[in-house]
């Protein structure tokens, strides 16, 4: 069973590689993001709760996150293995997830900070099928997206002051976390400053 970490700064390009890599390998994608911008959109207690760290760019408590990890590795489709995306993010999620699951191996996408705010600044996704795609880097096809929507949907968070603040988050909590999984030697380090294709094709080769 494989249990794969995709670890990296914001807009690094976790979630690019993950739809990817979900073709590839067949794994589900568990992307916390996405959990609470799930959950902020329901209007849930957690979704309420996340919200203003979300929209400050601070990590959301620990707590919170490994609930809700805990309740998604409960569904039939995580038993055979997962894609994290964006979690763990610091060292004692690092540590609950030690409890839950073997992870097999850590991705981690090398992003300089000078190439993440034209990233982030520039995404948007389908609205439809969620695809990732970037203004210049990764346009939407004049045939729009794979799933034939031409919707786009930008995230609330993708600002340049919001952005600085979640490097910021990343810098001090989550880095961090790349010395824990070292010292486990599940680290594998990916460099992600290159063509999208070419770090899929990095990122496979390592699973292989
Ligand atoms: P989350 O949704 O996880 O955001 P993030 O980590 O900030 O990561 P992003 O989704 O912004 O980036 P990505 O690495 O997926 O990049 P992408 O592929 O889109 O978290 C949001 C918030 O939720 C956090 O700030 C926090 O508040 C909270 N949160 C979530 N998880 C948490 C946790 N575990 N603990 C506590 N709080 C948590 O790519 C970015 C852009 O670049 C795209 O436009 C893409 O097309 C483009 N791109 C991708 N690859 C390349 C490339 N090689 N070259 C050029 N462009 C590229």
């Amino acid at each position: 069973m494989l249990n794969i970490v995709l670890f990296g700064p914001p807009g690094a390009g976790k979630g690019t590689q993950a739809q990817r890599m979900m073709d590839a390998t067949g794994l589900p994608q568990v992307s916390t993001g996405d959990m609470l911008r799930a959950a902020v959109k329901a209007q849930t207690d957690v979704g309420l709760e996340a919200k203003n760290y979300m929209d400050s760019g601070a990590l959301v408590p620990d707590q919170v996150i490994i609930d809700l990890i805990k309740d998604r590795m409960q569904e039939d489709d995580a038993k055979g293995g997962v894609m994290f995306d964006g979690f763990p993010r610091t060292v004692p999620q690092a540590e609950a997830l030690a409890e839950i699951v073997d992870v097999s191996i850590v991705l981690a996408i090398d992003v300089p900070d000078e190439r993440i705010v034209e990233r982030i600044c520039g995404r948007f996704s389908c609205g439809n099928c969620g695809a990732v795609y970037h203004d210049s880097f990764n346009p939407l096809p004049e045939t729009g997206c794979t799933c034939g929507s031409f919707a786009e949907k930008r995230r609330a968070d993708d600002t340049e002051q919001t952005v600085v603040a979640r490097l910021e988050a990343y810098h001090q909590q989550t880095a961090p976390l790349a010395d824990f999984y070292r010292a486990s030697g599940l680290l594998h380090l990916i460099d992600g400053d290159r063509d999208i294709d070419l770090i899929t094709a990095d990122m496979l080769k390592a699973l292989n």
